[in-house]
């Protein structure tokens, strides 16, 4: 049996795995990750230069693939903001330089995330921030969990159309309605026992406030969880492997020149329980 390897990036979050890509796809590593990523909510396998079909075996070592749309196939999805090669979606993608949880329409949200890098944008531009919403929550003061446990936030894709574009046609505006809204907790009980903030760019207002006060709870928990204390910017070198749990964490693209090829290959894990 081999054992994990790995050492923590930062005190709250983040480790980097340090078994070699051989002892990653035997597949006995699975439920040691599984547990790492809970406690950690963000695994780097530094340069472990991953070929598509790798990474989708490796996925599988951890649980159920989710294919980028479902009943799709199983394949690798291209992350870029490159218009030339990601279509449709670089439109979408605009929204992901802004701290989120991906799927935050649907009952069950994906478990996590695994981005390899194929090509990096230029130093200093392009790293992918995450922040650990576990401990973001924990960290909070007792009475202001009194006031916060039990709240409903309407998360709306819609609403992250005005981070990247903030005039759109209302045609547009009606097209990203057409996704959906979701009505979610801001605490996530989760099975586990453990509790994290749900927050992100989807995050559109507090059920029941009124909107400077929603509008305040919203931006004060993500300043909040989006701190130093709580956050790791991740710098891409060609072959890096990253995976973050999508239930705990926020991520975000920073910025980057679409036309410098920064190439991303992504694989997700299905999810395994509903927002509660
Ligand atoms: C994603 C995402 C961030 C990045 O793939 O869901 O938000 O840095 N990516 O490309
Ligand atoms: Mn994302």
């Amino acid at each position: 049996m081999t054992a994990l390897r790995h050492e923590s990036i930062k005190e709250k979050i983040g480790s980097r795995v340090l078994n070699s890509k051989a002892e990653l796809l035997a597949g006995d590593l699975g439920p040691a990750i599984r547990d790492l990523i809970e406690q950690r909510g963000v695994l780097v396998f530094p340069q472990v230069s991953f070929t598509d079909e790798e990474q989708i075996a490796f996925t599988k070592t951890l649980g159920k693939f989710a294919p980028e749309r479902a009943g799709g196939d199983e394949t690798i999805s291209k992350i870029t903001l490159d218009p030339n090669e990601a279509g449709e979606s670089a439109e979408y993608l605009k929204g992901s330089l802004y701290w989120h949880i991906d799927g935050t329409r649907n009952d069950v949200p994906i478990l996590a995330s695994l981005l390899s890098c194929k090509q990096p944008s230029p130093k200093g531009t392009g790293n992918t921030g995450f922040a650990n919403c576990y401990a973001a929550w924990d960290d909070l003061p007792e009475d202001a969990k009194a006031d916060l446990d039990g709240l409903k936030v309407l998360h709306a894709p819609w609403a992250t159309v005005f981070y990247h574009e903030p005039e759109p046609s209302l045609a547009k505006l009606k097209g990203y309605q057409a996704i959906g809204e979701n009505e979610l907790p801001l605490v996530w009980k989760h099975q586990s026992g453990r509790k994290s903030l749900v927050l992100g760019n989807t995050a559109h207002s507090v059920i029941g406030k009124s909107a400077a006060e929603s509008a305040r709870i919203l931006v004060g928990l993500r300043d909040w969880a989006t701190s130093e204390t709580y956050t790791y910017s991740h710098e891409w070198s060609v072959g890096d492997c990253v995976m973050w749990d999508n239930t705990g964490t926020l991520h975000r693209a920073e910025w980057y020149d679409p036309t410098t090829g920064r190439m991303m290959h992504r694989t997700k894990l299905e999810g395994e329980e509903p927002w509660q």
